[in-house]
Order: structure tokens, then sequence, then C-alpha cells
């Protein structure tokens, strides 16, 4: 005999458009429950490409809440709306050709000036990150601080979406990041260095080992291998 399963429910509205979906769905999976395709606006579905920016309602709260669909669960009474793309200006350049001893990130982003402390771009990063301080940290040049503290962005561009001055941050951070690798960082010895040593076959007999492994051995080996603290 077939048991039939109460599956709990919330209510949603997806373009004004109301559906009950089992509770717990992502709001990707929700979307796709009530019968809608991802066509644009999806990605990796996991957290780290940022293509699904969302922003909605819950009833009875005034604010405007900012999410990745596929890492944020449906609530009872959330109001979802798609934004077709992200409006946001990346600035073109050429890396090798930047006068990196000014302020490059002022220099082809001047609407940073116009930050207005007031945190918004902060408050809507699905990945909690300190936004409004590495603008803060952009307008003073310091191109190594906007490369830390925006090491986690993955690009959503929520952040931009919100700000009132439409500074685009995460256009700005990705410029910091890419400035700082190509003139900044310091040169990474021990990589050159076992670069080499690959290169001069040094690991060859492990490597070959390791591809003429059984999959169950080396899953084993995978699992049991030295972390770094
Ligand atoms: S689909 Fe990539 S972050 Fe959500």
């Amino acid at each position: 005999m077939n048991e039939k399963t109460e599956v709990e429910t919330v209510e949603i509205f997806i373009m004004g458009k109301r559906y009950e979906v089992p509770k717990g769905l992502t709001i990707m999976k929700a979307m796709e429950y009530s019968g809608y395709q991802y066509v644009r606006g999806v990605g990796c579905r996991g957290g780290f490409c940022g293509a699904c920016a969302t922003i909605y309602r819950l009833e009875g709260d005034y604010k405007l809440h900012t999410d990745l669909a596929c890492q944020t669960t449906v609530q009872d009474g959330m109001y979802l709306t798609q934004l077709p793309f992200t409006p946001a200006g990346r600035e073109q350049y050429d890396l090798e050709e930047l006068e990196v001893d000014n302020n490059p990130l002022l220099d082809l982003y001047p609407e940073l000036a116009r930050c207005v402390s007031c945190n918004t771009c902060s408050k809507s990063c699905p990945q909690d990150l300190e936004v409004m301080d590495f603008v803060n940290e952009a307008i003073r040049g310091n191109i190594k601080e906007v490369a830390e503290l925006s090491f986690d962005c993955i690009q959503c561009g929520l952040c931009a979406a919100r700000c009132p001055a439409e500074i685009p941050h995460h256009h700005v951070a990705q410029l910091a990041r890419r400035i700082y690798g190509r003139y900044q960082a310091p040169e990474s010895e021990h990589l050159e260095k076992r670069v080499k040593e690959i290169a001069n076959g040094q690991f060859d007999d492990e490597l070959e080992e390791l591809v003429n492994l059984p999959k169950e051995e080396l899953e084993e080996r995978y699992e049991n291998r030295e972390i770094e603290e």
C-alpha cells in the first residue's frame, strides 16, 4: 500500500503570480518547480559564479533583500523578481599599459568619489564582504587592501545594483586584484621552483603511479591526503 506523505509547502510569488512550493527548496529550485526554466541568470548552481543574483521582498517587510537564487531557501510570503541583467559598466583597459603609480582605480572609475558611505553595498553582498570598506580603500588607492578585502567576490553585482552612487564595486575590485597580481604581489619563489621540478621530470614516476591506480585506491588517498592548516 502506498502511503501518501504530506509535503510541507510555502507560498511564494514569482513576478506577482502565486505558487505553493515545497519548503526547503532554494529559490532556483522553487522557480523550476513552478514551471520556469532558467535560460540566463544561472551558472554553477553552487554559489560560485554569481550569475543568479536575485532581489526579493518579504510580506510586511519594506526592505529589498538581495541573495543568490541557488543558495537561498524560499520563505513563506517571498515576492521574487528576476533582474534581466545587473547594470554596471566595466571600463576597458590594457593591464600592461596602466599607470599604476597614481590611482588607476579612481582614474578608471571616478564614480568611486561619489560614495556617500551608506553601506548598502555591504548589506546587499551575499558573500558578507565589507564592500564599503574596499570602496574606501579604492578611493585612497590602496590596491592591496582592495584585493584582499574583495578576494571572495563572485562578481554577482548585487552591490552595484543597489548603490545610489552607481559605483560598479565588483569591477573596481576585479581591477584591483588584477593590478595586485600583475604588479605588486611578491614573487612566488617556491611555485617557480616546483614548476621547474615538474618540468625536469622529478614527479613523473609518482604521476604515472597515480594515473594507473584503481579508482577506489585513488579516492582513499584523496580522502586521506595531507591538508595544510
Ligand atoms: S548559479 Fe552560480 S552562484 Fe548561483
